[in-house]
């Protein structure tokens, strides 16, 4: 069989690849059974993304025009539901019999496919697209019919020893389970990344027999392309870009190395970071030049953080925006928007739907709540506000709480704080409520009607006035009063 050869343009190798009518078939319908685990490897994450999102991501930076993944019937539902599957289409593989069959299982999708097939493992992350690319490029350059990317492992334990002749040309890879104590003294591994021209695919794909275990090996097409004397071109990589995620302790050493690319790039763009081993950014977040990220820093979704911000120690942010040269320290923020130069922390948690406008001070243990805070607004310690709309240059007491539920009618009621007010410590707000602009509370306050502008209100009015009308579960009356 010919192979239609295209011209690589020089410098190619490492770069996009020149056409991009190649595919790709993801093969992902294992067991994982070394996970142990109810859910499916490949869905297992990291840094917020299913580890197969990542090979997919690097297959499509390549520029593969279509990618087949490959899944088990039993797990599809699963990870269609998890995945963001457009524009890649799914081929179920009915039994796992090995990588062999779960390829051919590929073949209807690609059925009249001229072009190169590149196929890789969906449990292998740390894929990059420069390495698809020179694997199509080492393809091309040399009309093979297969070229695998091989790669020198520390310890080869678990992949394929590749096998080679008496002149040195790569003849077969032998599996673990079936490698003699001579195979396994080689240290040249099967990274499991390999491209093929589609007719020798498909033809030696039909033709591989099951091993001693009853597996058919994809791997076992090399030894079929020597027999045929088949162009069989190599690339080396670096196991660090194709090692396999078996296990967890393989899915936290692949974790380690995602981190550590991220952070290097991080760190050229200008972000400084005190420890990037305890520094954990997704890829989906973004931040400006000059950033400062401390010790402990866990940044994930798609939060945003400007200039000049300084973000922990020990602090977790999640799909939120932090203005320029704000400060977080050892607190949680999640899905909210902070201005410039606000403090935050230590130990507070600005929780969902939360705006904080420019130069407000949120100190010690303090919890927000869909709420909004007005610029240079206070609220230093232990406090409260939910359902709230805080305006301007507010002091919030220490103490000061929202109480923002009515536990009868189930409902959250809405607080309402004017410009320059003054909350004294251990106020508590009886939602719904409001306090007028400039208004006072004296500490201990229990605020149950509304103060208008200017007011100063005292005392705590809590007395029993009526019985709850709150829906307790059945055989409680024991809580219901006789008067
Ligand atoms: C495989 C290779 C090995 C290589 C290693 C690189 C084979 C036989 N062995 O071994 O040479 O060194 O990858 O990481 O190919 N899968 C299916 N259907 C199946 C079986 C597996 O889709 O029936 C998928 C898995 O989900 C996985 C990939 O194929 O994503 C590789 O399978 P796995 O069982 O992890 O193979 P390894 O033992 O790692
Ligand atoms: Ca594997």
């Amino acid at each position: 069989m010919l192979l239609v050869l295209r011209a690589v343009p020089a410098g190619a190798a490492g770069g996009h690849p020149m056409s991009s009518d190649w595919a790709a078939i993801v093969l992902a319908a294992g067991q994982g059974k070394r996970m142990r685990s109810s859910r499916p490897k490949i869905l297992h994450t990291i840094l917020g993304r299913p580890m197969v999102e990542w090979v997919i991501a690097a297959l499509h930076g390549a520029g593969a025009a279509k990618v087949v993944l490959v899944l088990s019937p039993a797990d599809h539902q699963q990870i269609a539901s998890s995945l963001h599957l457009d524009g890649i289409s799914v081929a179920l593989q009915s039994e796992p019999l090995g990588t062999a069959l779960a390829a051919r299982c590929a073949q209807a999708e690609l059925n009249g496919w001229h072009s190169e097939i590149v196929v890789a493992c969906g449990d292998s992350p740390l894929l990059r697209s420069e390495t698809v690319s020179g694997l199509l490029t080492a393809h091309r350059h040399s009309g093979a019919a297969l070229t695998l990317a091989t790669a020198r492992a520390g310890d080869p334990t678990g992949y394929g020893r590749i096998k080679r002749d008496e002149s040195d040309r790569p003849c077969a890879i032998v599996e673990e389970a079936a490698a003699h104590e001579d195979d396994r003294l080689s240290n040249e591994v099967n990274s499991g990344l390999y491209c093929f021209s589609p007719g020798h695919l498909w033809r030696w794909l039909a033709e591989i027999k099951p091993s001693a275990a009853g597996e058919y090996y994809l791997t076992d097409a090399l030894e079929l392309a020597y027999q045929e004397n088949a162009i069989v071109a190599e690339i080396n990589s670096e196991l660090t870009e194709l090692a396999g995620v078996n296990d967890r302790a393989q899915l936290a050493e692949a974790a380690r190395q995602l981190q550590t690319r991220i952070n290097t790039a991080l760190m050229r763009s200008g972000v400084t970071m005190i420890d990037p081993l305890t520094t954990w950014v997704e890829p989906t977040v973004h931040l400006a030049p000059d950033v400062t990220l401390m010790p402990g820093v866990l940044l994930r979704g798609q939060t945003v953080i400007e200039a000049g911000a300084e973000i922990g120690p020990n602090s977790e942010i999640v799909d939120s925006r932090i203005g320029p040269r704000s400060q977080v320290r050892w607190s949680v923020i999640e899905q909210a928007t902070v201005g410039a130069k606000v403090t935050i922390g230590p130990f507070s948690h600005l929780r969902p739907g939360t705006i904080v406008a420019d130069g407000v001070h949120i100190g010690n243990f303090a919890e927000v709540k869909n709420s909004r805070l007005g610029p240079n607004t206070k609220m230093g310690h232990f406090s409260y506000l939910g359902d709230a709309e805080v305006g301007a240059e507010v002091n919030i007491g220490a103490g000061t709480i929202t109480c923002n539920y009515d536990a009868e009618s189930d409902t959250k009621n809405k607080t309402v704080i004017g410009d320059y007010a003054a909350i004294g410590s251990d106020t508590m707000l009886v939602a719904p409520v409001s306090v007028g602009a400039g208004a006072v509370t004296g500490a201990g306050s229990v605020v149950t009607h509304d103060l208008k502008p200017g007011d100063v209100a005292i005392g705590a009015p809590a007395r029993v006035v009526r019985q709850s009308r709150r829906k307790l579960p059945k055989g409680n009356d024991e809580f219901r009063r006789d008067d």
